[in-house]
């Protein structure tokens, strides 16, 4: 498949993130203008490619008003036929929808794909390399958690959305004097938790880096108390644990992660005798209209993505670095998040500000009770 390139096909891979839209949108624009390619939208991402190909051609007009528009366009599956599977500790990859996918791409006439999707997803791309099919990556999750990337479009957006239903519970907490816990994604990193809860003003931040005790999250809500504060705010990652408990918190009725929330308003309203409420914002952090800064990242890494192809680059994904854009080589970050480090500066800042992270350290802060 190698030679110039006169078609390229673009897929959106995994959960969805406000900016996808926006990553398509600069893909057909740039390569249009820029490269004078034609460009090919694949439905219901790798799986759009088997069996008979569910394909459309995309052009300027198919893409216009996409900017401020939340979800894809083309449609996303998160596990199909692509997923690997740990075998004996190994992950295996079933090799037929793979050599499928490239002989369809052939017969197709695509020259490389523009993979917009999360770790998994580059993963999935990364192995394409093997059948021979060419492709760039584009990183995807609100979760922020990709490696190697220090931003990725969607998070601000579900910030936002997280801080905003802070603010909000705030006033609430306060006119009842009650504990209100806002569980908020991040399966596996407490991103959207550690800068919601620094912005909103949360007094304890739940994270999965960080394992809890209810003692720690209490011991915060009754100090608060003490100094004059009868309310507390807590914002909790859906993937956070308690110390010494039986991990990540699955909902029984549909085996999903999340339910902690729940638990911690429970626990932490038994312990200190207060009322407590848990908020789940769930989906809500990634569906509607992407913020200025979330489409402003998703249409440069779009253009990112199709300069990269034109320089006859393959097996990269684009990132940022800071306020640069840049690459990582896909099985670089395929399969790898990028979790908070506990010493991070923002964990320093907000222990700094008082707010616990429901761990010893914060145990250490409260002060002796007045004689
Ligand atoms: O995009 C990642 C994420 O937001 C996780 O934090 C969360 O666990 C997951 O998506 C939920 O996705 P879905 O409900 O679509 O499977």
């Amino acid at each position: 498949m190698a030679g110039p390139i006169r078609r390229i096909a673009i897929l959106t891979s995994g959960g969805d993130a406000p900016g996808l839209n926006a990553v398509i949108r600069a893909v057909v624009k740039t390569a249009e203008v820029e490269c004078g390619w034609s460009v090919t939208g694949v439905e219901h991402g790798f799986e759009g490619l088997i069996g008979k190909p569910r394909i459309r051609p995309l052009d300027g007009s198919a893409v216009a008003g996409l900017l401020p528009r939340g979800g894809t366009i083309l449609g996303s599956t998160n596990k199909g036929h692509f997923s690997a599977m740990r075998v004996d500790g190994e992950l295996v990859r079933d090799p037929a929808p793979y050599k499928e996918l490239a002989a369809n791409v052939k017969r197709l006439g695509i020259d490389a794909l523009v993979v917009i999707g999360g770790e998994g997803s580059q993963g999935i791309a990364s192995e394409l390399a093997r059948f021979g099919v060419r492709a760039v990556g584009v990183p995807k999750t609100i979760d922020n958690d990709l490696w190697g990337c220090d931003q990725t479009f969607g998070f601000d957006t579900a910030l936002t959305v997280a801080t905003e239903a802070l603010d909000r519970l705030h006033t609430t907490a306060a006119s009842h004097d009650r504990v209100m816990v806002l569980e908020v994604m991040g399966r596996d990193a407490g991103w959207i938790a550690l800068h919601s809860g620094l912005g909103g003003g949360a007094d304890v931040i739940l994270i999965p880096e960080i394992p809890f005790t209810v003692e720690a999250v209490a011991s915060t809500v009754t100090t608060r108390e003490f100094r004059g504060s009868n309310f507390s705010i807590v914002v909790c990652a859906e993937g956070a644990s308690e110390r010494d408990g039986g991990g990540q918190t699955y909902q029984e009725t549909t085996g999903t992660l999340g339910g902690v929330g729940a638990y911690v308003a429970s626990q932490v309203g038994k312990v200190t005798g207060k009322d407590a409420r848990v908020v789940v914002l769930g989906h809500l952090q990634r569906g509607g209209m992407p913020t200025p800064f979330d489409r402003i990242l998703a249409t440069r890494f779009g253009a990112a993505a199709v300069r990269v192809l034109a320089e006859g680059r393959y097996g990269e994904v684009v990132v940022s670095r800071g306020l640069e854009i840049g690459t990582v080589t896909m099985p670089e970050c395929a399969g790898k998040v990028r979790t908070v480090p506990p010493d991070h500066e923002m964990i320093r800042t907000c222990r700094g500000l008082g707010i616990g992270f429901g761990d010893e350290e914060d145990e250490s802060l409260i002060p002796e009770p007045l004689a």
